[in-house]
């Protein structure tokens, strides 16, 4: 089932997400819906908040709309940082209205401990795309957008811009 997306500027993709306790077979359906509608967005990644839920769960896929589908599915997972920064250039997300695109910093290797959907203890080294993904998805996790990481000159700028959006989308 494709489920509604959520967009800024709503509070709940400010919010802290809870830890999942118990890998139950809703959870289980919440991923595979989840993947559904990252595909059909189309995008390459998908965090619980982005849904209206509020748990540290993230899909994603490097490889989107293609043939050879890659799906992975991240309960409670914890990042370690390596490698060095970079510019991650023109990131966009599913909940950040108009297409918006900005240069964001983030690290070329990450070390991501996470469960999977049958509850086990993954492991996993990610570099390049995929990693630059799963630092972006895993902000979600914290509260944090993309748009918490550009210059405040940009951000005020993007902020007056969504406003009139709103406002004109309000209207009609
Ligand atoms: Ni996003």
């Amino acid at each position: 089932m494709i489920l509604p997306i959520v967009t800024y500027p709503d509070p709940r993709l400010k919010e802290v997400c809870t830890p999942i306790v118990d890998v139950s077979p809703e959870i289980r359906q919440l991923a595979a819906d989840m993947l559904e509608t990252m595909y059909a967005a189309p995008g390459v990644g998908l965090a619980a908040p982005q849904v209206g839920r509020n748990i540290r769960l993230l899909v994603m896929d490097p490889a989107g709309k293609e043939e050879n589908k890659r799906p992975r599915v991240l309960i409670n997972p914890v990042l370690h940082f390596s490698g060095e920064e970079i510019v991650s250039e023109q990131e966009g997300c599913l909940s950040v209205p108009m297409n918006y695109r900005a240069d964001v910093k983030r690290w070329t290797e990450v070390q991501v401990e996470a469960q999977d959907l049958n509850g086990h203890t993954l492991n996993e080294h990610l570099t390049g795309f995929e990693a630059i993904i799963v630092q972006h998805e895993y902000d979600h996790l914290e509260g944090i957008l993309f748009i918490d990481k550009i210059s405040r000159l940009r951000r005020t700028l993007y902020d007056s811009k969504v406003k009139k959006w709103l406002k004109r989308k309000n209207a009609v």
